[in-house]
C-alpha cells in the first residue's frame, strides 16, 4: 500500500521536469482512510513545494491524515516557507518519505523536527527509485558540478556516423522522439564543434510543452559558422560558445614542449585563421590556401589574429550568442580525432578535403584546446545543474577521461554500416585490459520502435 502511494508520488513529481531546476522533482499525496484526499507536485522554480501545494487544497480534512512525499520535507525558509511548518499546522499524523535530502540546510533536520512534534515518520519507501528520480539534484548539490549524461545513437557495429560524416538518421522516429523527452529533463545540451560542422544541428526540444535547454558548444578556436542553425536561433534559445582564452598558457604544459611563450604565440597565429576557413567551407568555397600560406609565413600574427577573433566574437554576440573564454589545455595526440577517411574514398579528394575541413583536419590545429573541467566548474557556478552531451566521439572521450560522465544513454539501431574509419561513440586512447572498463550500473533496456535504448549510471564517474 505504501509503495503504491509512493509510485503515485513519483509520477506526480515527474510532471515538474524541465520546470523546477535546480530544485528537485517532488510529488506529494495526502491519504485518509486509504483514499487519496489531495495530491500535487512542485510545479515551477520559486513556486510552492509539493507538500504545501497538496495541503493547501485539503482544508480542515487533512487533520489526522498521512502524507507521502519522495524527498524529506524542508525545514528552512527559502523562496517559500518550510514544508514542516504546514505539515504540523494541518495536523498530519504520519509522514512517509522516499529519501533524505542531502541539502545541508535540511539533511535529516526536517524529519527530526516532525518527530519532535509527535509526527510519526517512516523513511526509505521506494528509496532507490526516489534517489534515481533526483540524481541530478543530488549530484549538483553535493559536488557543485553539473550532472552529466552522454547520449549517442549507434549502429550494431558501433558506428555513430557513415563515411560521409553524416549521422542523420541512425535511429528511427520513436528513438528520436525519445531524445526530445530527454532534452526536456536536462538544463543544458552540449556538443563539440565537430558535430556542429558535420550536422548543423538545432539542439532544441521539439515536444509539446517542452522547454529548450541551454545550448553549449565546445569550440576552442571559434570555428562556429555564423550561418549555422545554432547562431541563427541564438536570439530565442540561450546559446553559449566556450572557446579558449588565447592569452593563457596552461599550467600543465609538458616539460619537453616548446617554450611557453612560443607555444602561446603559435596558438595566436593559428587560431584565428580557422574560423574563416570553416566559414568559407560552409559557404561552399574551397578551404583557403592563401590563409594557410599567410599562416605558415606568420604574417602579422598578433594584430590580425586578434582582430579576426574580436570580429568573430562581436558577430556572435550580436547574434545573441554568449561567448565564454576559458583556460586552455594542451591538445593531445590528434590522430584519435575522427578525421581519417576510409581508404575506399581516398580518390574522392575534393569531398575528402571538405570533410577534413569540416572536422578541423587539413587546417593547422592550434596546440591548445579548452579545458573541460574548467568549463564544468564555470557551468556549475552559473547554476547549470545538468548537461546532456550529444557530441561526437572526441568530446565523449575527453569527458570520460576527465571522469565527468555520470550517465550514458546509448540508442542502438539494428543496422550495420562497416567501414574502417574511427567514428566510434568514444574516441581517444582506450583501455588495455577489460578489467579497466567503465562498468554501467542500474542498466535498463527500453525498446523504441525498431531500436533500443540502453542506459545506465557510472557510479564512480570512472575514467578510461
Ligand atoms: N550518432 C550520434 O549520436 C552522433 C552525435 C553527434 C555527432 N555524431 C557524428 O560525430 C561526428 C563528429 O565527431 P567529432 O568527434 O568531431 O565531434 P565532437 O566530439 O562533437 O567535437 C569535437 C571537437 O570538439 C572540440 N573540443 C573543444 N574542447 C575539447 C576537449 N577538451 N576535448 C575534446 N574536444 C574538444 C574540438 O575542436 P576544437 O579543438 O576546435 O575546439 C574537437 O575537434 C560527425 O560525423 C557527427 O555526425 C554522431
Amino acid at each position: 500500500m505504501e509503495e503504491q502511494f509512493m509510485k503515485r508520488v513519483l509520477d506526480l513529481a515527474r510532471q515538474g521536469e524541465g520546470r523546477v531546476s535546480p530544485n528537485p522533482l517532488v510529488g506529494c499525496v495526502v491519504v485518509k482512510n486509504h483514499a487519496i484526499l489531495a495530491e500535487d507536485f512542485h510545479r515551477e522554480y520559486g513556486g510552492f513545494h509539493a507538500e504545501r501545494n497538496a495541503l493547501l487544497s485539503c482544508g480542515e480534512q487533512a487533520a489526522g491524515a498521512d502524507l507521502y512525499v519522495n524527498l524529506e520535507p524542508c525545514c528552512h525558509h527559502g523562496k517559500t516557507p518550510p514544508c514542516t511548518e504546514i505539515i504540523l499546522e494541518k495536523g498530519i499524523r504520519r509522514v512517509f518519505v522516499g529519501c533524505l535530502d542531502p541539502n545541508p540546510l535540511v539533511a535529516g533536520q526536517g524529519i527530526a523536527q516532525l518527530r519532535q512534534y509527535g509526527v510519526e515518520v517512516q523513511t526509505g519507501i521506494l528509496e532507490q527509485e526516489c534517489y534515481r528520480l533526483n540524481e541530478i539534484f543530488f549530484h549538483y548539490i553535493q559536488t557543485g558540478r553539473p550532472f552529466t549524461a552522454m547520449k549517442y545513437a549507434m549502429t550494431l557495429d558501433g558506428r555513430i556516423a557513415a563515411d560521409s560524416g553524416s549521422s542523420q538518421w541512425i535511429t528511427g522516429e520513436a528513438a528520436r522522439n525519445h531524445v526530445h523527452m530527454l532534452r526536456r529533463r536536462y538544463t543544458a545540451i552540449l556538443a563539440g564543434i565537430g558535430t556542429v560542422l558535420a550536422d548543423d544541428p538545432m539542439l532544441d526540444c521539439r515536444i509539446e510543452e517542452g522547454v529548450n535547454p541551454v545550448r553549449i558548444l565546445c569550440d576552442s578556436d571559434l570555428r562556429l559558422p555564423l550561418s549555422s542553425h545554432l547562431v541563427k536561433s541564438a536570439d530565442r534559445i540561450r546559446t553559449i560558445v566556450a572557446c579558449c582564452d588565447p592569452g593563457t598558457v596552461p599550467s600543465t604544459w609538458p616539460q619537453d614542449a616548446e617554450s611557453k611563450p612560443r607555444a602561446a604565440e603559435l596558438h595566436l597565429q593559428s587560431a584565428e585563421l580557422k574560423p574563416r576557413a570553416a566559414e568559407l567551407h560552409l559557404q561552399g568555397a574551397e578551404p583557403n590556401p592563401r590563409a594557410a600560406e599567410l599562416h605558415l609565413q606568420g604574417a602579422e600574427p598578433n594584430s590580425r589574429a586578434a582582430k579576426e577573433r574580436e570580429w568573430k566574437i562581436d558577430q556572435l554576440r550580436q547574434a545573441g550568442v554568449e561567448v565564454w573564454t576559458l583556460p586552455p589545455e594542451p591538445r593531445p595526440n590528434q590522430s584519435y580525432e575522427p578525421t581519417q577517411i576510409s581508404n575506399r574514398r581516398q580518390t574522392e579528394q575534393v569531398s575528402d578535403l571538405r570533410q577534413q575541413t569540416a572536422n578541423g583536419a587539413g587546417q593547422s590545429r592550434s596546440p591548445l584546446r579548452l579545458s573541460l573541467p574548467a568549463l564544468w566548474k564555470r557551468l556549475g557556478e552559473s547554476g547549470i545543474d545538468s548537461i546532456l552531451v550529444e557530441g561526437g566521439g572526441t568530446i565523449h572521450g575527453s569527458l570520460l577521461r576527465e571522469g565527468l560522465v555520470n550517465r550514458v544513454y546509448a540508442y542502438l539501431a539494428p543496422k550495420l554500416i562497416g567501414g574502417e574509419c574511427n567514428r566510434a561513440p568514444i574516441q581517444g586512447p582506450g583501455i588495455l585490459r577489460m578489467s579497466d572498463a567503465c562498468q554501467l550500473l542500474d542498466t535498463e533496456i527500453l525498446p523504441l520502435g525498431e531500436d533500443w535504448l540502453v542506459s545506465g549510471v557510472l557510479r564512480k564517474e570512472k575514467s578510461i
